[in-house]
């Protein structure tokens, strides 16, 4: 594919929230090896020190344990930044169902500091990690980014489609440009939840059974961490709107729960597992069984992932059996 030229400068300062997170150490990890320069913040409810050990050896690399709760704290670490990547949130999803505060909290209050902080102190450009939980049942399939009415069921869901609106107000009413990434389940190196790692922890406790939420065939589109990451810069380089708002997604397909439990035993060399099912379309209340995203968008513009669905959840499983 031909990709087009990027309209970026080459070294840029980079805040990353959520840096000590899954994607956010491999997104530190990538914008570093392009030399730009980082700083990551973090305030360890779900990101792990370990995930970060590696990049403090890096001088253009900065990590600092803030609160993103607090405006006050916020507003200074915005100071100096080209561009915000704002990848913190709650990823734990369950507990969100729990506690009915956390995912509007953790991902649409730390969205509106996030975007305060850059309105006060001139910050232009945020990179926004949405989900494809905002389109809820979506009746089209593969779900492009115009689809609509958004009615997510999920209060994470929920809390990224208040946080997007947010974003393109902020927009609109003070100047900022936004890159909007609905994502697809992400997997891969320092990954710390969703299914493959449920299911590894499932197996190293009990080798002989596994029990899978649901009737095991719910497929969703996987993508992996590192095409993630390279798919959010490219848009970032090369998309010039003022709110530009992406799908990403592996090249094709979808991969079933059964699929990956499959997936994962090979990766752990095991044999003869009982996968015991709880039944029902659904995995939990709240959980969107069949997923698909239509990616043409960014592929328009020159990007598309190597890895289908079922490839990523296999390099994936490799790499969390290393891991883990
Ligand atoms: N992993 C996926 O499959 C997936 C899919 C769709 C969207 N996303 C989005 O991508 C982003 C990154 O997800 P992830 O999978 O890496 O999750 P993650 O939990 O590993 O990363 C989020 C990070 O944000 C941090 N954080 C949360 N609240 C904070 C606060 N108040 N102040 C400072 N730090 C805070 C956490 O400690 C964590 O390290 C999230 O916004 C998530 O909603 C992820």
């Amino acid at each position: 594919m031909k990709r087009q030229a990027s309209n970026r400068p080459k070294t840029l300062h980079a805040l990353v929230t959520g840096g000590a997170g899954f994607i956010g150490s491999n997104l530190c990890a990538e914008v570093l090896a392009r030399g730009w320069r980082v700083t990551a913040v973090d305030n360890f409810h779900l990101g792990r020190p370990e995930f970060i050990a590696p990049l403090r050896r890096n001088p253009r690399f900065k990590f600092i344990q803030a609160d993103l709760l607090d405006l006050l704290r916020v507003k200074r670490l915005v100071r100096g930044c080209d561009v915000v990547f704002h990848m913190a949130a709650n990823s734990d999803i369950s507990r969100g169902a729990r506690e009915t505060h956390l995912d509007l909290s953790l991902g649409t209050l730390t969205t509106y500091n996030v975007l305060e902080a850059m309105r006060l102190g001139g910050i232009r450009d945020i990179v926004f990690a949405s989900t494809s939980a905002v389109y809820g049942l979506a009746r089209v399939k593969p779900t492009p980014e115009d689809y609509g009415p958004l009615r997510p069921i999920s209060l994470y869901g929920a809390s990224k489609l208040a946080a997007e609106g947010f974003i393109t107000a902020f927009c609109h009413n003070f100047g900022l440009r936004a890159w909007i990434y609905r994502f697809a389940n992400i997997v891969g190196h320092n990954g710390t939840h969703g299914a493959l790692v449920d299911f590894i922890a499932r197996l190293r406790r009990n080798p002989h059974r596994l029990r899978i939420l649901g009737d095991g065939r719910q497929a969703k589109p996987y993508l992996h961490v590192s095409e993630c990451v390279s798919g959010m810069i490219y848009g970032y380089e090369h998309a010039r709107g003022e709110v530009n708002c992406f799908n990403l997604a592996p090249r094709g397909g979808a991969t079933t729960v059964k699929h990956i439990a499959r997936t994962i035993v090979r990766a752990l060399g095991l044999m003869g597992v009982e996968f015991v099912f709880t039944g029902g379309e659904q995995g939990w209340r709240g959980d969107v069984p069949q997923v698909r995203l239509d990616a043409r968008k960014l592929a328009g513009l020159g990007w598309r992932a190597a890895l289908t669905s079922d490839e990523a959840v296999e390099r994936a499983a490799h790499e969390l059996a290393g891991q883990l």
